[in-house]
């Protein structure tokens, strides 16, 4: 069924697990995501980036109905999520298009202006009924965002105050877009952000996090674990497998199914690996 990000986060925080948020793209990850999901018996967020929905050059609805439809049909709650929010106009889109929460994203800017915004966004959504978390210190890997950024816990103590955010996501070592699973967290500073806030913490860029780094971090605290790169890296690679074997194909639908496959099996096995199942 669908039901919100919020409900999913605060039932995970409370029980000290997490719930995984996987990026979609294409219809075919919709899927994927929800059969995975099932198979390992766990809830789990489809999130849209800003990016995504440049992709589906600016619209939003036609893949969030089909998200949100799928969600309903779903054997596991399944909650709607608007990632890495950027502009305004989308946020205000957001509620209409069936998303129960969204991650604004002004993590490349300077505190104050940081702060300034978010806050702003944070009325927005507020008023809309939308969950909202936001990110400090930036996630390394993409444009401004440098690998070895690290949140610090007694900026984001204030930050999280006085922004009036939901949820912080929060760079303790991982960065967006890594192809191999090699990240180490600094658990360490994990422990002083989970002592300074309240909040649920979210981990981005986890698909260059090992299972035990993810599982350790989900105990230390983290209940929100963000997964783009490793469902495209399924997908891709399931693809041009195909492809390779069949270089005469015509049809969309054997290579699409083995993408789709491919990113089922991806998601089944995180969230067993990292034992996501029981939020
Ligand atoms: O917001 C999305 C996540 O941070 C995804 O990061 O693609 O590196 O897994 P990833
Ligand atoms: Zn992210």
């Amino acid at each position: 069924p669908l039901t919100t990000t919020g409900e999913l986060v605060t039932r995970a925080h409370a029980a000290r697990t997490a719930v995984a948020a996987f990026n979609i793209i294409t219809l075919e990850h919709v899927e994927a995501v929800i059969a995975g999901a099932e198979t390992a018996g766990a809830p789990v967020v489809l999130q849209v980036s800003e990016n995504a929905v440049a992709y589906r050059q600016g619209r939003l609805l036609p893949l969030a109905r089909a998200a949100a439809v799928a969600a309903e049909r779903a054997a596991v709650p399944v909650a709607l999520h608007l990632d890495h929010v950027r502009s305004d106009r989308l946020l205000r889109r957001a509620a209409d298009a069936s998303f129960s929460s969204v991650m604004y994203d002004a993590s490349r800017l300077p505190y104050q202006e940081n702060l300034a915004a978010t806050r702003a966004a944070v009325e927005l959504a507020h008023a809309r009924g939308l969950w909202i978390e936001a990110e400090l210190g930036e996630i390394g890997g993409k444009g401004a965002h440098a690998p070895g950024a690290r949140t610090d816990p007694v900026e984001a103590r204030a930050f999280v105050t006085d922004s009036g955010v939901d949820a912080l996501a929060v760079a303790i070592g991982s960065v967006h877009a890594m192809t191999t699973r090699t990240a180490a967290l600094d658990h360490g500073l994990l422990g002083r952000l989970r002592t300074a806030l309240e909040v649920p913490l979210v981990l981005h860029g986890s698909s260059g996090v090992p299972d035990r780094e993810l599982t350790a971090a989900v105990t230390g605290g983290i209940a929100k674990v963000n997964i783009g790169t490793a469902l495209n890296q399924a997908m891709t690679g399931a693809i041009r497998e195909h492809l390779g074997a069949h270089p005469d194909a015509v049809d969309a639908r054997p290579y699409l199914n083995a993408g789709r496959e491919a990113m089922a099996r991806t998601v089944e096995r995180i969230l067993t690996g990292v034992g996501l199942t029981l939020a």
